[in-house]
């Protein structure tokens, strides 16, 4: 299955490129940041986090880790949830200011992406939506590396401390766009699920959608073979495709997903579910740092663009907001019925390792199995149901749709083509499920 997958295809690209950062992993592991850095003979680095963690026990220990250290530092605390195109801006010209040696981003993707973007536009003195691809932005490639950042995510699903990816919304176009570029993958990161320890329910559920996604995104997104081949190696993107080095990991983070996403949501304390939840979340974010996402992410953006009136339990943001894994999984069994006609045997291969029943099935079925296990777990996890569940109704769908279609390279990974129509009837199909 997999050498056909990766069938060569004519001008296709013939050589993927794998990055990750140097990982550690474990329970407890956040303390270690501070020897960490003074292996690296950083003698003064920048904090960023966000104002909910600002004062909590993991700020405790990061503060303790470095002080033992005899590391200087400075902390920025003012990224917001959903950062824009100006928090960015301001983390920047703080880094600029300070006289840093390196970075740390202490918190969930909001804070990890941030913190990417802000070390290229301090490095570079180059405005950041010069770095958003055209015509977004100037299409401007990051020239160089960027000062080392350690990266420590507090949530278990981001995965952002392996991706070369930077999400941020855009101010002027109200909309979240995608920075990639391969310096801008965190050079270490520390994984240490004793920071989801407080996490409440809904939060877990969300963010183990968003690693589910991430997974089922990068096993089924299209072969990396079927990429244009590049000519500068220098310039291949790590959103390449799918590829032998994703498909390891992507079906361990599945199998976690299946097995422990229930559990961790349903009980706090059940602390062998959420840690393999972080690790779920870990190796998922090292395998579609290497792959991209595809339709589900894509489509999050019209919703996270166009929502309104909606109350969000148990986060600490204004409403109206959508948390990024509701925003994600909640086209996601559409949108997986949709795409399984290109790549069937993926299709079912992703619903076995997420349990559902395949007994009889065909790979004509695909797509309704895949479907179908998405919804009993979103239904598990007291997920809403359907767009109309957000408070949005069909007239959102036209403009849902237009929104969503500016995320070209996403869309373009997807194993099967998409024009604007077709994701009308996706967001459409998307409304209710049960
Ligand atoms: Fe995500």
């Amino acid at each position: 299955m997999g050498c056909q997958y990766y069938a060569p295809c004519q001008n296709g690209a013939t050589s993927f490129t794998v990055a990750m950062p140097k990982l550690t992993f474990g329970r407890g592991c956040l303390s270690e940041l501070g020897q960490r850095l003074t292996q690296q003979q950083l003698k003064r680095v920048a904090v960023f986090t966000d104002p909910n963690l600002l004062n909590s026990s993991i700020m405790d220990t990061v503060k303790t880790s470095l002080t033992q250290q005899n590391i200087e530092y400075e902390i920025f605390h003012e990224v917001r949830v959903e950062p824009c195109d100006d928090t960015v801006t301001n983390a920047a010209a703080f880094y600029a200011a300070g006289q840093f040696e390196g970075a740390v981003s202490v918190g969930g993707g909001s804070v990890i992406d941030t913190t990417k973007a802000a070390l290229a536009v301090a490095t570079y003195d180059t405005p950041v939506m010069e770095f958003f691809a055209q015509p977004i932005g100037a299409g401007k490639a990051i020239p160089g590396p960027v000062p080392y950042h350690i990266a420590c995510p507090t949530t278990s699903g981001t995965g952002s401390e392996s991706t070369s990816l930077s999400v941020l919304r855009v101010n002027a176009l109200d909309t979240k766009f995608v920075i990639a570029h391969p310096w801008l993958l965190p050079d270490a990161a520390l994984v240490d699920p004793a920071t989801c320890d407080s996490l409440p329910s809904n939060v877990v559920a969300s963010c183990g959608f968003d690693l589910l996604c991430h997974a089922l995104e990068c096993y089924t997104s299209k072969a990396h073979t079927q990429w244009t081949q590049v000519e500068d190696p220098n310039a291949r993107q790590l959103i390449q495709g799918a590829n032998p080095f994703s498909d390891l990991f992507a079906p361990e983070a599945l199998r976690i997903a299946d097995q422990y996403l229930a559990r961790g949501v349903a009980d706090a304390t059940d602390s062998e579910a959420r840690d393999k939840l972080m690790w779920g979340a870990t190796l998922a974010g090292i395998a579609f740092g290497n792959t991209g996402t595809h339709l589900p992410h894509a489509m999050s953006y019209g919703i996270t663009h166009l929502m309104k009136n909606i109350t969000t339990r148990d986060y600490p943001n204004p409403d109206p907001f959508v948390p990024h894994g509701i925003s994600v999984i909640v086209n996601a069994p559409t949108i997986f019925e949709y795409t399984a006609s290109a790549t069937p045997n993926r299709h079912m291969e992703g619903a076995t390792y997420l349990g559902a029943d395949v007994k009889g099935a065909t790979p004509d079925d695909a797509g309704e199995v895949l479907s179908k296990r998405l919804i009993e777990l979103m239904q598990a996890t007291h997920m809403p149901n359907g767009l109309l569940d957000l408070g949005f109704t069909e007239a959102d769908v036209k403009p849902m749709a237009e929104s969503s279609f500016r995320q070209k390279r996403a869309i373009a990974n997807a194993p099967r083509d998409s024009n604007l129509v077709d994701l009308e009837i996706i967001y459409q199909g998307s409304l209710s499920y049960w």
